[in-house]
């Protein structure tokens, strides 16, 4: 048996009278992928806050490789090695791609103290990095962040938490702003994450996504974990209704039918 490498237990965490978790206890591994699944607003975001030093838990206890852990800043939990990429945001709207993605790591030319920002190099480097994740329209790291699309941005912070060696790698819902041809990159990139032993948290609202790359996948419902599973143990059809907040998906779908009625088409 291997110590995980986090180990979350009874976490919960309110904001005032809301109760976004209630006892989470979850076990993170090297080289495996946990997808996270639950409905809008079911504490998906506040726990991976809470795993990324964004929220610090109300209650219960974070473990890095069997050793409590208080998160005071994003930055404590990146310093163990745990890269996120948030669902919103992440970037910086008026900084460079190139500055973006060495944020915290800047290349340096020189001799201190005359060091200084290798703009080339870095760009370079960012460009080659997005470039291997299929976003090849961005040929120049001296673009705003800001002018990049939701997509190309998210892409931008996977590379970064590839290039930088992560050892936990946290993607909160990395597809949905997402083309099919981008979608399968970012899965390949977790495929690739997980070979080489980085532990991935996988937030999606994709069946077909978290069934291609999960190991592991646990629920949440309402801020509790409804069920915890490991590949194989669930149909697709159970995954689906789970990821409903337990409402079976086939009713709902014949309740939109009802609303949408037939497709037109066109004679
Ligand atoms: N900073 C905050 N202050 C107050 N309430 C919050 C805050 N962040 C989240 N919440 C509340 O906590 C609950 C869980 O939100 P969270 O963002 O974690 O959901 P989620 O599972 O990520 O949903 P989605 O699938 O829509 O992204 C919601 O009721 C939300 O309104
Ligand atoms: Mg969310």
């Amino acid at each position: 048996m291997t110590t995980p490498l986090l180990t979350l237990s009874d976490v919960s965490k309110n904001f005032g009278t809301n109760q976004a978790l209630s006892d989470i206890s979850l076990e993170v591994n090297p080289g495996e992928v946990l997808c996270l699944l639950g409905d809008n607003g079911a504490g998906k975001s506040t726990l991976i806050k809470i795993l990324s030093g964004v929220h610090k838990p109300s209650s219960g206890t974070v473990e890095v490789e069997g050793k409590p852990v208080v998160f005071d800043s994003p930055k404590a939990a990146s310093d163990v090695g745990i890269a996120t990429v948030h669902q919103y945001g992440g970037t910086f709207p008026l900084m460079s791609v190139a500055r973006c993605f060495f944020v915290g790591h800047e290349p340096t030319k020189g001799v201190w103290p005359f060091k200084y920002f290798d703009k080339k190099a870095a760009g370079e480097i960012t460009v080659r990095e997005m470039q291997k994740l299929g976003i090849t329209r961005v040929t120049d790291g001296s673009r705003l962040t800001g002018a990049l699309s939701g997509g190309e941005r998210q892409s931008l912070a996977i590379a970064r938490a590839v290039y930088f060696g992560a050892r936990v790698l946290i993607l909160d819902e990395p597809t949905s702003a997402l083309g099919v041809k981008q979608s399968t990159h970012v899965l390949r990139i977790i495929m690739h994450a997980r070979a080489q032993g980085i532990a991935v948290v996988f937030v999606t609202h994709n069946v077909t996504h978290a069934m291609a790359v999960g190991d592991r996948f646990a629920v949440l419902i309402h801020g509790k974990k409804a069920d915890d599973f490991r590949k194989g143990e669930r149909t697709r059809e159970q995954i689906t209704d789970l990821m409903a907040g337990g409402e079976a998906m086939a009713e709902l779908e014949a309740e939109l039918a009802e609303l949408t009625g037939p497709v037109q088409t066109t004679p």
